[in-house]
C-alpha cells in the first residue's frame, strides 16, 4: 500500500529532515506516526502525497512508483488520497460547504451526489449547521473539522492526517479518532501523525516512531 525504500529528504544542507528509512504501511492499516517536534513526521506524510520529492530513495504508494508519476497523472493519483494538513489549508474565500465540495465539483461529482456526500463528511464532524460559515468565522478547532470532512469526502483509500486533533479538546479529539476507526473499518488506510501519547494510548494501534529524521522504531 505505502512502502518507502531508503528514502531520504535534505531540504538545506544541513540535517536530513528524513534520513535513509525503510518501511511498509499494508492495506488497511491504521497506523500512528510520531517522535518529537521536528522528527519528519510532516515531511514523511508531504513525500507519500508526493508534494515533496525525496532527496534519493524510493517510494511506492497505492501501486504507484512515485518516481514515474507524471505532472499529468498527479490529480488522479491525489484523488484516492485524503489529506488533512497540519495547517489545514482551507480556502478563506469559500464557505464550509464549498471547501468541502470543491474538489467534487472539479472533478465533476453530479450535484446532487455532491451534496449528499458533503452534508454526510459534515455530520460526521458535527459541522452541518455551520454550511454557510466562512473559515474566518470559524474557531481553529472548527476550521480543523472542516479539514477533516474534506479529506473524507472522496472516501479514499488512504488518509493521512497531520496532527489531526491538535486544536481539539479531548473529546472532539476522541470523537474525530473513533471517526478514524470507522473509516479505517470501511477499508481505508489510516495514517495518523501526532505528538499526544494520550491519543495513541487510548487508540493503540502500529505506532511509527522517528527522531531527528530517523526511523527509531517501526511499530512492526
Ligand atoms: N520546507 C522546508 N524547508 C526547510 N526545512 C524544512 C522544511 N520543512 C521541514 N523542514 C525541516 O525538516 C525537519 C522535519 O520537519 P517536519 O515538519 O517534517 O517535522 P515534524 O515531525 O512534522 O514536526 P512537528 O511536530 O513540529 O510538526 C525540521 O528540522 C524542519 O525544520
Ligand atoms: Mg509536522
Amino acid at each position: 500500500m505505502i512502502r518507502l525504500y531508503h528514502v531520504t529528504k535534505t531540504y538545506r544542507k544541513e540535517a536530513a529532515a528524513l534520513q535513509d528509512v525503510t518501511l511498509q504501511i499494508h492495506p488497511r492499516q491504521f497506523c500512528f506516526v510520531t517522535g518529537p517536534s521536528g522528527a519528519g513526521k510532516s515531511t514523511l506524510l508531504k513525500l507519500i502525497i508526493r508534494e515533496e520529492h525525496p532527496t534519493s530513495g524510493q517510494l511506492l504508494v497505492n501501486g504507484r512508483n512515485l518516481d514515474t508519476l507524471t505532472s499529468h497523472q498527479l490529480p488522479y493519483f491525489r484523488r484516492r488520497l485524503g489529506v488533512v494538513f497540519q495547517d489545514f489549508r482551507l480556502i478563506p474565500e469559500r464557505t464550509v460547504y464549498e471547501n468541502v465540495a470543491l474538489l467534487m465539483t472539479l472533478q465533476g461529482v453530479p450535484v446532487k451526489e455532491r451534496k449528499r456526500r458533503a452534508f454526510e463528511s459534515l455530520r460526521w464532524v458535527g459541522l452541518q449547521n455551520r454550511l454557510e460559515a466562512f473559515p474566518e468565522e470559524l474557531s481553529g478547532g472548527e476550521q480543523q473539522r472542516v479539514a477533516i470532512a474534506r479529506a473524507l469526502v472522496n472516501r479514499p483509500v488512504i488518509l493521512l492526517a497531520d496532527e489531526p486533533t491538535g486544536n481539539l479538546d479531548p473529546d472532539l479529539a476522541h470523537e474525530i479518532m473513533k471517526l478514524f476507526q470507522e473509516v479505517n473499518a470501511s477499508g481505508t488506510t489510516v495514517v495518523v501523525a501526532t505528538h499526544d501519547k494520550g491519543l495513541i494510548a487510548t487508540f493503540g494501534g502500529r505506532v511509527i516512531l522517528l527522531d531527528r529524521g530517523r526511523l527509531v522504531d517501526d511499530g512492526e
